[in-house]
């Protein structure tokens, strides 16, 4: 369902387009010599192996792999095709990408999700008029002055109206000549068990959920008394993704970099207040639970710190608990804020005011730290309380991948309590022998990548011929950062000897089209569908070994060497199992050779 965008515009994009400025609103990156680097957002890492090279205009991860130009970023970042990446980089730098170019078939393409995401800048465009309606928001405009929102507030978060009655929105999407169904999919409107549709919201006030790259991807609404329920949000739809959103990021994210922080709260309101406030660095996870993805997206691209302010009460102090691991397996900073009782952040900082909302941050509790105490004031330190606690903490305790880190709060319990630490670790340990696998996510790449990184320390074991396929990558590397010596490779067939299947596809395309510049980097990228190829295109630029023509020729001669050898070797075991009537190695042997004489035929 791609939308066709003319070749012109495509390279009027690429020329714009500046690697460095998209990938920096969105990870966190420091300068590094010619390059910069951050901390990958496709891969968990706690050192920076993500580097960008704006020279070069690619990006590329030396830890999972993953690289490309500033469209595959953008696919592979925010899960979109590639005309998608093209329409939203165009909407970024200005460049107009007229309807007219369309043809009617491919004006139908265009995707549904852009669709959704101007039928709901649409609808917010309706709330908030609802809102400012002179009679129709009379009562909402009083709710929110009453809870002590600014109009600049209002007007900075959007706020809006849902009138009450059952078809408002339905009639303005008919005036729209928008066609029902399609408004159905923003989860606005709910269709009726016999016919027609209603409106979701009723008599609510407003709360538009905008996401990083300023699109209306949902809505939550809150009644205006003490009616049920209070809150309702627009359900998941192809634009809203509730475990990948947090409210109030596009907002937040300046004043996180600028303080390495960022205050994560519950609701709209608590954020709004904070804002009202002075303190713009929060976030709102909107009553669904803090996911893997949500702190992930914040480390990357907001903070090295998090302060969770939760309520006090018992569902705020599950929260916490249940987000411990998400913290600890993310290598993030965290600690929570504990509020006297009684008050969330919304009703303490319009109470108490900014400076007393700084001062609980500066006695925030780091994760376990606050763990610990929340079960020794619930337990006691009797000698019952601290068996309840070792028990309670178990779980937390072993969801800590990181060994240090889990030894370290392990000490911290044993120095609270009292206790011995290897008490405490005999104990983890008879549970941990009872179940659980590591799930790392990451561990499938590293494995796929084994045999072509080699050396990096999160690999396993390479079971290819590790040392060849190094050579093999230097010569590709070599291929495309030294033209003038593909003549030579051509003549002496290097390639024939490749045993790495994706290094010779690569080498092909740039003997059959040599890289001079960004253009032939542009087509190079293009030429292969496979995400693992472009990811390798941009390994091996990146590395930018410069070398001279002569260093180039001795790395091939090394390269044939090798060959040489390892045929020879083979070539003498041989001999050596025949002499020895040793028919089991014989055979063996015999077939790797062919194997190897396969390959090259192959190729
Ligand atoms: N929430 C929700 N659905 C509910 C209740 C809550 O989605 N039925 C979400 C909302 O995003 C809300 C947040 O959880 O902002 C916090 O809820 P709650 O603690 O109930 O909010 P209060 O602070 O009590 O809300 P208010 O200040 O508006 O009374
Ligand atoms: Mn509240």
């Amino acid at each position: 369902m791609a939308i066709h965008i003319p070749e012109d515009k495509l390279s009027e994009i690429r020329n714009t387009a500046n690697i460095l400025d998209v990938i920096s609103e969105r990870v966190v990156l420091k300068r590094a010599g010619k390059d910069h680097v951050g901390l990958c957002p496709f891969h968990s890492e706690k050192t920076p192996s993500f580097t960008v090279s704006s020279t070069k205009q690619i990006f590329h991860c030396f830890g999972c792999g993953a690289g490309g130009d500033v469209f595959s970023f953008l696919m592979k970042y925010d899960g979109i095709s590639f005309s998608e990446a093209a329409q939203s980089l165009a909407r970024r730098y200005g460049i107009d990408l007229p309807d007219r170019n369309m043809s009617p078939a491919q004006a139908k393409a265009v995707s549904l999700r852009q669709q959704l995401f101007d039928l709901n800048r649409e609808v917010m465009g309706y709330y908030t008029r609802q809102l400012m309606d002179p009679a129709a928001g009379k009562q909402a405009r009083a709710y929110l002055a009453d809870r002590g929102f600014s109009p600049e507030m209002i007007a900075r978060f959007s706020l809006g109206f849902a009138p009450d009655g059952w078809d408002h929105l339905v009639r303005f999407f008919r005036q729209q000549r928008v066609s029902l169904s399609l408004a159905e999919q923003t989860g606005l409107v709910v269709p009726r068990k016999s016919d027609g549709f209603y409106d979701r919201f009723r008599n609510r006030v407003i709360f538009p959920i905008i996401d990083m790259s300023q699109q209306v991807i949902g809505f939550g609404g809150r009644v205006m008394d003490d009616s049920r329920p209070k809150y309702l949000n627009s359900p998941e739809t192809p634009v809203y993704n509730k475990s990948r959103s947090l409210y109030g990021a596009p907002a937040a994210r300046t004043r996180a970099r600028e303080t390495g922080a960022v205050y994560i709260v519950e609701g709209y309101f608590d954020l709004m207040a904070l804002h009202q406030h002075d303190i713009s660095n929060a976030v709102a996870t909107l009553g669904t639970a803090l996911t893997a993805d949500h702190v992930q997206m914040l480390k990357r691209g907001f903070a090295q710190k998090a302060y969770l302010v939760f309520d006090s009460d018992e569902a705020g102090l599950k929260a916490a608990k249940r987000s411990v691991s998400l913290f600890l397996n993310a290598a993030m900073d965290a600690a929570v804020i504990v509020l006297p009782k009684g008050y969330d952040p919304d009703s303490f900082v319009f109470e108490f005011g900014q400076a007393a909302f700084m001062e609980a941050t500066e006695n925030a509790l780091p994760m376990i730290a606050f763990l610990v105490e929340s079960a020794i004031k619930s337990n006691g330190l009797s000698m019952e309380g601290k068996l309840r606690i070792i028990s309670e903490l178990q779980e937390p305790l072993m969801e800590i991948q990181d060994r240090l880190a889990r030894s370290i709060y392990i000490q911290y319990l044993a120095e609270r309590l009292g206790v011995r630490e290897s008490a405490i670790r005999d104990k983890l340990k008879s549970i941990k022998t009872a179940s659980r696998a590591p799930a790392s996510a990451s561990a499938s790449v590293f494995d796929r990548e084994a045999g072509v990184f080699p050396g990096q320390t999160d690999a396993p074991a390479a079971s290819m011929p590790s040392e060849m396929i190094r050579v093999e990558r230097q010569i590709v590397s070599m291929m495309l950062n030294v033209p003038e010596i593909l003549p030579e490779v051509e003549k002496r067939n290097i390639l024939a000897y490749f045993s790495d299947e994706r290094l010779c596809d690569i080498a092909r395309a740039v003997l059959s089209a040599p890289v001079y510049g960004e253009k032939d980097r542009d087509r190079l990228f293009n030429r292969f569908e496979s995400q693992a190829h472009k990811d390798m295109i941009a390994s091996l630029l990146i590395r930018d070994e410069c070398r001279s023509l002569d260093q180039c020729e001795l790395l091939l001669c090394q390269f044939i060497n090798g060959i040489e050898k390892r045929e020879n070797t083979l070539l003498c075991q041989i001999q050596s199992a025949q002499e020895k009537n040793d028919d089991t190695l014989l055979f063996e042997l015999l077939r790797k050779k062919q194997e190897q004489s396969e390959g090259r035929l192959r190729k």
